[in-house]
């Protein structure tokens, strides 16, 4: 999961090239049909057939899927708060980033890293984008799961639909609603006091990590608190007894501080799994703001958004993200509602290399995502990873070429080179006519 904080920003900073070329075989005006309704398409249409046909799928609803599981999991650890699960994907961007204190220029918003129907509305880009609904419905304390869409490169970590969950919490901010939490941190508190976890902590509030101009800082203090006990006690109950956390081995979490445009203090959370630090979920004290646009400005709380799919990878060792997508009974039939289980990998079939090398128009950018989306049009699941082997710029005419390797290889049965030929071929042809570049 890429957190839409600190980390993403720089991701983000290298530099972005001026224009990037238009896809010339979105048609204009016409319509698209998402979920049985049909929208208008406008300059911002970028939505992709593969895409559209995610959306009725919910894994996280299919009973015995592991991302099911997951979810179940996390829900169990929180039974007095409600639990949602079936949002609508479709979100106008004014609620998946303007509610939420996003700025203009969020590189976010852009057509290369979000889906859009049209100008105005767009798939949500992460479950956050309900926040100011939920709160706004009177809920108080909530679980939200649900798929989430961000256009991104191919590989075996990333895939352009994955699921998150988003937890909340307020209280009133007065007297009534602190004694709740500091009733609840003391019980918290003690479970974990005797628990077998190791906790790297950082201060609730600091000079990088303020206090919100609205709050109290002693109020601000408890809500942090409950956060990192209430996120701490989740961690133990998902990882401790798959590492065998014991008092001389303990469950290693980390506090990191971290910056989103809808909380301050805002943090982030790593566990130490199988010799590795794994970035696990992104979190904070709600800036007022966003209590404020659903009508709850006497309150205040923390919420947190996790990815699912990275952590079921590693509690099932399920080695790559396109298998949570397969229908293969091979893949499906290992897994039960409720249980973790560790995946039992059937053959892997002989990857297949193919080079696509094209002059792109002078002047103009091919944006890599808009390359993958295309890519995984033609191949859907049979592409396993996609990689830039070469990018040339002419010193004469100043041209510039680029080359991709893509690697074919179908998670569920063999591929024969004549297929992967022709999966190719239809990607040259679709480059051709999308964006006019000229092949090599
Ligand atoms: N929505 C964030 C993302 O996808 C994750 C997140 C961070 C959710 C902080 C939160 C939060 O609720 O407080 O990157």
């Amino acid at each position: 999961m890429r957190l839409y904080g600190s980390l993403w920003r720089n991701i983000h900073a290298r530099g972005v090239p001026s224009r990037y070329l238009a896809n010339m075989a979105v048609q204009r005006p016409c319509h698209v049909t998402v979920l049985g309704e049909q929208y208008l398409t406008d300059h911002m249409t970028n939505i992709s057939p593969t895409i559209v046909s995610k959306l009725p799928l919910k894994l996280h609803t299919q009973p015995s899927h592991p991302l099911s599981t997951l979810r179940g999991l996390i829900e169990s650890h929180f039974p007095s708060y409600t639990h949602l699960s079936s949002l609508s994907p479709l979100v106008t961007p004014y609620q998946n980033f303007d509610l939420l204190s996003f700025p203009k220029d969020h590189p976010g918003r852009s057509v290369t890293d979000s889906y859009y129907v049209n100008k105005d509305l767009m798939l949500r880009t992460h479950t956050s984008a309900h926040e100011v609904e939920v709160f706004g419905r009177g809920e108080t304390k909530w679980l939200l799961t649900a798929d989430v869409y961000r256009r991104d490169e191919i590989d075996g970590s990333h895939y352009p639909v994955f699921h998150q969950t988003e937890g909340a919490r307020i209280v009133s901010a007065n007297s009534t609603g602190m004694k709740e939490i500091e009733e609840d941190n003391e019980r918290l508190a003690a479970h974990l006091e005797q628990s077998s976890i190791e906790i790297e902590d950082v201060p609730h509030l600091s000079p990088t990590n303020p206090c919100q101009p609205a709050h109290d800082p002693k109020h601000t203090e408890l809500i942090a608190k409950n956060l990192k006990l209430s996120l701490n006690s989740l961690m133990l109950h998902l990882f401790a007894g798959r590492v065998g956390a014991t008092a001389q081995n303990p469950l290693k979490v980390r506090w990191i501080e971290a910056t989103f445009p809808w909380t301050t203090p805002s943090f982030e959370v790593e566990v130490f799994f199988r010799g590795k630090w794994l970035e696990i979920l992104g979190c904070g004290v709600i800036y007022q703001p966003t209590l404020d646009n659903a009508n709850v400005s006497n309150k205040l709380g923390w919420a947190f958004g996790l990815g699912l799919e990275r952590i079921a990878m590693v509690l099932y060792s399920i080695p790559d993200i396109r298998l949570f997508w397969s229908q293969d009974p091979r893949f499906l039939s290992q897994f039960k509602q409720g249980e973790i289980t560790t995946f039992k990998p059937y053959s892997k079939y002989p990857a297949c290399f193919k080079d696509v090398s094209f002059w792109l128009p002078e002047g103009q950018m091919l944006h890599e995502n808009d390359f993958c989306d295309l890519v995984r049009d033609v191949a859907g699941d049979v592409v396993e990873d996609v990689k830039l082997i070469d990018d040339f710029t002419h010193p004469k005419t100043n041209r510039k070429s680029l080359c991709y390797r893509i690697n074919y290889r179908s998670m569920d049965r063999s591929l024969s080179n004549d297929e992967a030929n022709s999966l190719n071929a239809q990607v040259v042809s679709c480059l051709r006519d999308r964006f006019r570049v000229e092949i090599r």
